[in-house]
């Protein structure tokens, strides 16, 4: 009780202190952090100020989830379609993730956060791939939450590249046909080790998945809000939660 008493500081998340089961976190959050662009529309400022400002939100979130010890959290940062935004707006992310990984041992990695980074890097630049290298290296031993930046991400791409390396293996005789069942197939996509999602979030009142690890959140529990994503805090999150604790999964069952 006092760590939860620690935890939740504040009046308005009483309400949360009392309904929040920390006994029953879901193991694996994701969230679509969507809204930065109408978050700056709103305060006049240019969109990449929006983006700055939903990377601060994303280090108090990745910091909350490991205090209250949630196992995995799967954040959207950029999608395979993204680059068919306006070329500053594509320099300014990529400006606001070299300074996310720099600051990446100081802010996260001394909390005991595992920092892994999932999708297409090869079409990142040099210095950056160089970063996350160095950044998954340095805290691969941290056994606290595992964070995940999804980056030139799109779950179609990843569900096709994980049929070819299939394919490769069946032709060189490493695997049966009866062999191949959804077990079998998870550990060619990129997301081999992690656990699928339990609640999947998307801010700032957007009600699709957007090309998003399609294959894993088969059972997972969706949860939509109308915060814009810099906006969005603990309460937010705590909301999200109690939503997801007071639901009853079934997984196709009775
Ligand atoms: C969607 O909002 C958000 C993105 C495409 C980028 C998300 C990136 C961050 C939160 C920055 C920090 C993360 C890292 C690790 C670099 P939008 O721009 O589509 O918003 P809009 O729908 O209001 O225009």
């Amino acid at each position: 009780m006092k760590l939860i008493k620690k935890i939740f500081g504040g009046k308005q998340e009483r309400q949360c202190e009392e309904d929040l089961d920390l006994s029953k976190l879901p193991i694996h959050i994701a969230i679509i952090m969507d809204g930065n662009g109408r978050w700056a529309k709103r305060n006049r400022l240019p969109r990449n100020l929006g983006h700055h400002e939903g990377a601060q939100t994303l280090k108090r979130i990745v910091r909350y989830c490991n205090q209250i010890g949630i196992k995995y959290l799967t954040v959207y940062a950029f999608s395979t379609e993204n680059w068919k935004r306006p070329i500053e707006e594509i320099e300014g992310l990529m400006k606001i993730l070299r300074e996310f990984l720099a600051n990446a041992d100081r802010e996260l990695s001394k909390q005991n956060i595992r920092i892994n980074i999932l999708g297409d890097t090869s079409a990142l630049s040099k210095d950056i791939q160089d970063d996350i290298i160095r950044i998954e290296k340095l805290t691969s031993k941290n056994n606290g939450l595992s964070f995940t930046i999804a980056l030139n991400y799109g779950s179609r791409m990843e569900i096709i590249n994980a049929i070819k390396k299939l394919c490769v293996d069946y032709k060189k005789g490493n695997i049966d046909l009866e062999q191949i069942d959804e077990n079998l197939f998870s550990k060619y996509l990129y997301t081999n080790n992690i656990p699928d999602p339990d609640l999947l979030i998307r801010t700032s009142s957007e009600y699709r998945i957007s090309n998003f690890l399609l294959w894993q959140i088969a059972y997972t529990e969706l949860y939509f809000n109308d915060v814009l994503w810099p906006d969005f805090n603990q309460k937010h999150l705590n909301k999200a939660i109690c939503s997801y604790q007071k639901r009853y999964r079934r997984f196709g069952g009775v």
